[in-house]
């Protein structure tokens, strides 16, 4: 079968190769950290026409990866617990595979209109693609109810200053969504300082967003600190992410 081409994705939405293979390393690894082996991501990068050798995946970012899966993946298990059926919006989706591991919610994704484009030929869940950038808000209309939304945004509004998220998407997310949870994966002050991902430097930290208030939307960062600390508290060590 012809592998599935993907070279519309460039710059930023290009980044989205990155966890995405990195997750299939952690599923084919010897002692595979994330709960639920994610074996549908191992088949997506079969499928996908890509050299994924060009990215350098260290241990510490594959580390970093498995952390942010299980704890989110946490998150939304929790969440679902009593709302089987809710809405859950994923902003900057990219080829993520929750709606497959979650299908008891209904799930709504937002990413840039390649990085749509691409989802939709690698998978077909039940869910509904929203294929355009977080900071408009255009379509949010399609989304059918505003009340206890669980909103989750990984790896995605990290290439955006604080500035920006605050302003942009959280104000608008707080103006349209009530009693909603919005968790927001961030990265280390550091990681700001040293690390561009396919040349995109990272603008917001863990600090950053911290003390952020909203009256409808509780507010949630999951970040650095918190990834060192669940390392040290659970099963997942450095060395389950070495392969073979
Ligand atoms: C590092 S990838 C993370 C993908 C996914 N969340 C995951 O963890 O596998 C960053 C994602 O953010 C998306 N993105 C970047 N800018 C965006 C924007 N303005 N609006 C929505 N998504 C955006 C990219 O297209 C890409 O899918």
């Amino acid at each position: 079968m012809a592998k599935v081409n993907v070279s519309q994705l460039k710059d930023i939405s290009e980044t989205l190769l990155i966890p995405l293979y990195s997750r299939a390393l952690l599923t084919k690894g010897k002692r595979p950290p994330i709960s639920d082996s994610d074996t549908d991501t191992v088949t997506i990068v079969d499928e996908i026409d890509y050299d994924f050798t060009r990215f350098k995946t260290s241990k510490g970012t594959l580390a970093g990866i498995a952390c942010r899966t299980c704890i989110l993946d946490n998150i939304v298990k929790e969440w679902l617990v009593n709302r089987p059926g809710d809405i859950v919006i994923k902003i900057g989706v990219g080829i993520d595979t929750r709606a497959l591991r979650f299908p008891q919610s209904q799930w709504y994704n937002i990413d840039l209109p390649e990085a749509i484009q691409v989802r939709e030929k690698l998978l077909t869940t039940n869910e509904t693609n929203i294929a355009q950038s977080a900071f408009d808000f255009s379509r949010m209309d399609k989304i059918p109810e505003k009340e206890n939304i669980l909103i989750f945004s990984e790896a995605a509004m990290i290439f955006f200053s604080s500035g920006d998220i605050n302003t942009l998407l959280l104000c608008a997310l707080d103006s349209i969504f009530r009693n909603s949870l919005f968790v927001f994966k961030t990265v280390l002050r550091l990681a700001v300082k040293n690390i561009k991902i396919n040349g995109n430097p990272l603008k917001c930290s863990d600090e950053d967003l911290n003390d952020i208030v909203r009256p409808n939307l509780q507010f949630q960062v999951i970040g650095g600190y918190m990834f060192i600390n669940y390392f040290k508290k659970s099963e997942i060590y450095f060395s389950d992410c070495l392969l073979n």
